[in-house]
């Protein structure tokens, strides 16, 4: 229970002031309550900028579980930890005390440690949103093992990345995931993936569908037979501050994606933190954050946040419009839901069903609305406050990163002030600033810059897995004594931060990162395909959608069929290579690229055209072939 609760607006200036002028003793204070075997030496250290290596809490032992966990089980034995709404509303949820859950977790983490797994080994879980996951991943940090949750939409391919750089021993699996209508063999694509990952050992396998599926000999194992025959006592593996806790793989502006890696001090107490403060959450609350653990924000708010705080959290494998768009206000009502947290995207998808959906539930139990993952449009904010939170519930509007590990810029519900379209002000210990292109500081409010983070907090990303020199040039190498977020922002006359969005060449789909580089190294898979070129572009629903321009091999197609048979071909090289999620929204084929005479693309240009500008394209004079742009215009989608 971490000490410090801004409850009141001058709580949270006096706070503030207390996190900037003398951090250690503020974060020390936070860090206070948790159960440690060792407490720190330092709560700070190591170097934020340009070295890329903080510390927080070193010398301090602990073992995040027993703080999940085992120190709730005096006072909490009975309360309801995780909540399970499967994705079919006909099957029976599933409700598991704190007692109940430190049993499971005690269990399967005897089974990795039978299966071989011990400290500091990888361990993949490629799941559907069941609780077997949410146990794995804790059984994981029991036994001090590193875990990496991959979202299951990701195709075999880049498991196998995945699994590769991480060179993981162990893969949880299940037989099979439901995700509204859509079916995916997830243990197959497993097999797939693993034709080409010679670190891993053992497979083990949830049964939730009952679809068949092919065991193979001495390297898979049943996870109801695994646990069925061993202890559930585990006794909890005692871990250094700074021992890695897990790794998470995300976009960035270069085609391959980078294992995040956050480590277990500094992010339980971030973790705790930010859960507490941003959503106010009292002992009753029950927590909805409908993101999947795949995502950092299922790390954070859907598992470690809420049971750290010794809340109540509710797993959802379904999707907001299954069987119908009315279903995440029926999930409220049914559950009681007093906090809920979810994505621009989810909301714009429902706003365009029926308002009646909403309205045939009471929703009376909500208390705070969040949002999360891209900037949340002014329409949708005010649908969200008027229809779910009837005008009377506070709308966090959270910016952070998987890089930051949890909350950085946003309102304390009910507390300091929430505006739409505004993320807010920082929380306490988080330094924002703006920069120019040069990396001077922008003073002043109504200025608009390169959002930076101008000293350490707990939730720091401390490395990307295997390639420190990459989270170093990355992060803290483009703006010396800054960690570079890659966002612009705006703060306004009130001071409050605007997320603007995007200023490397990373895509938000969804709420979801993706770089260009990534689908074009993808799309060029495709044998139609010579070069490719791919923006971001508005998109109603999804924030952004994915914009592909594509020179294909034979020189443009002439015919439909050809057409249909290009665009398939470059679809299927993104599905293989990435999973569905990154397939683009809009193909077109194109003689030639916008190129200058260095024979770089030009996306201003693409952009542009993408979002339907069809004048002011900007000087195009330094094109090495200008007319491209003419057939560019005349062919957009
Ligand atoms: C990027 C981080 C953090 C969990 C989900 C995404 C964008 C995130 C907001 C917000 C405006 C936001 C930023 C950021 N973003 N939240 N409230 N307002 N933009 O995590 O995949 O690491 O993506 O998402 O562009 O850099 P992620």
């Amino acid at each position: 229970m971490s000490a410090i609760r801004t409850r009141t607006l001058e709580e949270y200036h006096a706070d503030y002031q207390h996190s900037v002028e003398d951090p250690d003793a503020f974060w020390a204070a936070v860090a206070e309550p948790f159960t440690w075997h060792r407490k720190w030496d330092t709560v700070r250290g190591g170097e934020f900028s340009p070295a890329g290596t903080s510390t927080w809490y070193a010398g301090a032992t602990l073992n995040l579980t027993e703080n999940c966990l085992d120190r709730h089980l005096e006072q909490r034995a009975n309360k309801l930890a995780i909540i399970y709404e499967p994705n079919d509303p006909k099957v029976r949820h599933l409700r598991l005390t704190y007692r109940e859950l430190h049993a499971r977790v005690c269990q399967f983490a005897n089974v990795l440690k039978k299966n071989g797994v011990g400290k500091g080994d990888r361990v993949v879980l490629y799941m559907p949103m069941i609780p077997e996951l949410a146990v794995a991943v804790l059984a994981c940090a029991r036994i001090g093992a590193v875990h990496g949750v991959i979202f299951a939409g990701f195709s075999a391919s880049a498991i196998a990345d995945r699994v590769n750089d991480a060179q993981a021993t162990c893969i949880l699996t299940a037989d099979g995931l439901n995700r509204g209508a859509k079916q995916i063999p997830v243990k197959s694509v497993v097999d797939e993936a693993l034709e080409t990952c010679p670190s891993v050992r053992r497979v083990i396998v949830v049964e939730h569908t009952g679809w068949p599926v092919e065991m193979q000999g001495g390297r898979d194992a049943w996870y109801h037979e695994e646990v069925a025959d061993v202890d559930k006592d585990c006794p909890a593996e005692v871990m250094a501050a700074e021992d890695p806790l897990f790794i998470l793989y995300t976009s960035g502006s270069t085609g391959k994606p980078k294992g995040v890696v956050h480590t277990q001090a500094g992010y339980m107490v971030w973790a705790d933190y930010t859960f507490r403060n941003v959503f106010q959450i009292e002992e009753n609350d029950v927590f909805w954050c409908t993101a999947d653990i795949g995502w950092v924000t299922g790390h954070t708010y859907g598992l470690y946040g809420p049971l750290l705080a010794g809340g109540t959290t509710l797993l959802f494998e379904g999707v907001p419009t299954y069987p119908s768009p009315g279903r995440f206000w029926e999930v409220i009502d049914k559950h009681h839901v007093s906090v809920f947290y979810t994505a621009p995207t989810a909301i714009r998808s429902l706003m365009a069903h029926s308002v009646d959906h909403v309205l045939a539930y009471s929703l009376h139990s909500l208390r705070v609305l969040g949002s999360v993952g891209e900037p949340i449009n002014e329409e949708a904010w005010y649908w969200y406050d008027q229809h779910v939170g009837k005008g009377r519930c506070p709308i966090v509007d959270t910016w952070w990163q998987t890089e930051t590990g949890g909350i950085m810029i946003s309102a304390l519900a009910g507390i300091t002030l929430s505006v739409p379209a505004r993320a807010g002000l920082p929380l306490p210990g988080v330094q924002p600033v703006l920069l120019n292109q040069d990396g001077t500081e922008i003073e002043g409010n109504n200025q608009e810059g390169y959002l930076a983070i101008k000293a350490s907090w707990p939730g720091v990303i401390r490395t990307t897995w295997g390639d420190h020199e990459r989270a170093r040039q990355t992060y803290f190498q483009p703006y010396p004594g800054y960690y570079f977020t890659g966002d612009g922002a705006r703060r306004d006359a009130q001071g409050l931060y605007r997320i603007v969005g995007r200023v490397d060449d990373v895509i938000n789909v969804s709420g979801h990162r993706f770089g260009t580089a990534e689908i074009e190294n993808a799309i060029n898979q495709s044998d139609y395909v010579v070069e490719s070129a791919v923006v971001g572009y508005p998109h109603d629903v999804k924030g952004q959608g994915i914009y592909a321009y594509v020179i294909c091999r034979h020189g443009l197609p002439t015919t439909d069929l050809e057409t249909q048979k290009a665009e398939a071909s470059i679809i299927e090289a993104v599905v293989a290579a990435i999973g569905r999620i990154a397939k683009p929204d809009k193909i077109q084929l194109v003689s030639g690229l916008p190129k200058t005479r260095s024979g770089k693309i030009m996306r201003r240009i693409l952009r542009k055209v993408a979002e339907g500008e069809t004048t002011n394209l900007g000087d195009v004079t330094t094109l090495l072939d200008p007319q491209v742009v003419d057939e560019i215009l005349g062919g957009r989608k």
